[in-house]
């Protein structure tokens, strides 16, 4: 016997930027939608933070696990800290780093949060976005947005509408086109709930600039040590495999070099920075991986990358990508 798809495929709607979609997108979330949206890290998978069935619905489109709970999106670091219990360590980091690519986990206080959302934990990951489409949204909204990056689960992250378009054409009604983001890489989890400030996920924000901040000076941030039930392994994958901290390209491997192209190499090149930059490494890593991933070539070999500032989130997610993968990874 057939049997009908369950989830109907939709028509994917792409809204080009202007103040009547604003209006529009917001109109469609307060309803209940859930759309995807730019953020200045990666474009996020949105639905209103207090609709059980909304937040099912991105779970389900993501198909991700429900022991995965997501960050909840603010237009203002006031509105954020009204929903955790915290102390000064979430002010000063506030004060420091928002609106930008910050998250805090903290004791949730708001009743109102879905906690599918939160997947029954007592804590809640927040986080106040710098991208102005992403906020005028949420204040046309006027209830905060909680979202996931908008990729099918364990995949890389979009940061083009198009990204979004490739991963989840015909699951979602509407994708709101605010160009490619700026940082490339998800925000920096930083987990206050405890004595120990710890980070869960490196990110946007060069990690010892929060361990500068003048209460944190004694205690150094212990990164990784509580885990965040995202962290898994093997994530950010794209479909070919990869061989990280290589050196130089071997014959029908794809090469993402990290500075100039190598000479005498007659294979499919990429840079994710000519000058070795590592911010604007972090804004091409996602876009050149998917790029590569599209040619004919046994490998993506990305050179290797110095572990400082955000090249550690950089590592970190090409660690993930290259989990379980069939080499070395010299
Ligand atoms: O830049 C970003 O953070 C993007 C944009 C869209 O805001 N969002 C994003 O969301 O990367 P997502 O769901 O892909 O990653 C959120 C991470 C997951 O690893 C999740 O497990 C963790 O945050 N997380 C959420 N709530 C948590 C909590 N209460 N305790 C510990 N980790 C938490
Ligand atoms: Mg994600």
């Amino acid at each position: 016997m057939k049997c009908e798809n369950i989830i109907a495929k939709m028509k994917t709607k792409i809204l080009k930027n202007s103040k009547k979609s604003i209006l529009y997108a917001a109109e469609l979330l307060k309803k209940g939608d859930t759309i995807a949206l730019p953020t200045e890290t990666v474009y996020g998978l949105a639905g209103r933070y207090d609709n059980n069935k909304t937040i099912e619905k991105i779970f389900s489109i993501k198909n991700r696990p429900l022991n995965n709970p997501f960050i909840i999106h603010y237009s203002s670091s006031d509105l954020a800290l009204a929903d955790i219990y915290f102390d000064s360590r979430a002010e000063i980091l506030a004060k420091k780093f928002w609106p930008g690519p910050l998250t805090l986990v903290a004791k949730v206080k708001n009743k109102k949060i879905s906690k599918l959302a939160l997947s029954g934990l007592e804590t809640v990951a927040v986080r106040v976005p710098s991208n102005k489409i992403i906020l005028s949204i949420i204040e046309h909204v006027n209830i905060p947005l909680a979202a996931p990056s908008a990729n099918r689960y364990g995949k890389l992250s979009p940061t083009s509408a198009k990204d979004v378009y490739e991963e989840l054409n015909g699951k979602i009604s509407t994708i709101y086109d605010g160009g490619s983001t700026n940082i490339g890489v998800e925000s920096t989890v930083v987990d206050i709930s405890k004595k120990e400030t710890a980070v869960l996920r490196y990110g946007g924000i060069d990690e010892s600039l929060i361990n500068d901040l003048t209460n944190l000076k004694r205690k150094k941030i212990v990164s990784k040590k509580f885990l965040s039930p995202g962290l898994s392994k093997s994530h950010y994958k794209p479909n070919t495999p990869l061989r990280i901290n290589a050196s130089y390209p071997k014959k029908n491997e794809g090469w993402l070099a990290f500075g100039k192209k190598p000479k005498n190499f007659k294979g499919i090149i990429l840079s994710l920075s000519k000058k070795k930059c590592l911010k604007e490494s972090a804004k091409n890593l996602y876009k050149m991986l998917r790029l590569l991933d599209k040619k004919d070539i046994t490998t993506i070999a990305v050179q290797k990358i110095p572990k400082r500032g955000i090249g550690l989130a950089i590592n970190d997610r090409l660690e993930r990508a290259a989990y379980n993968s069939k080499f070395k990874n010299e």
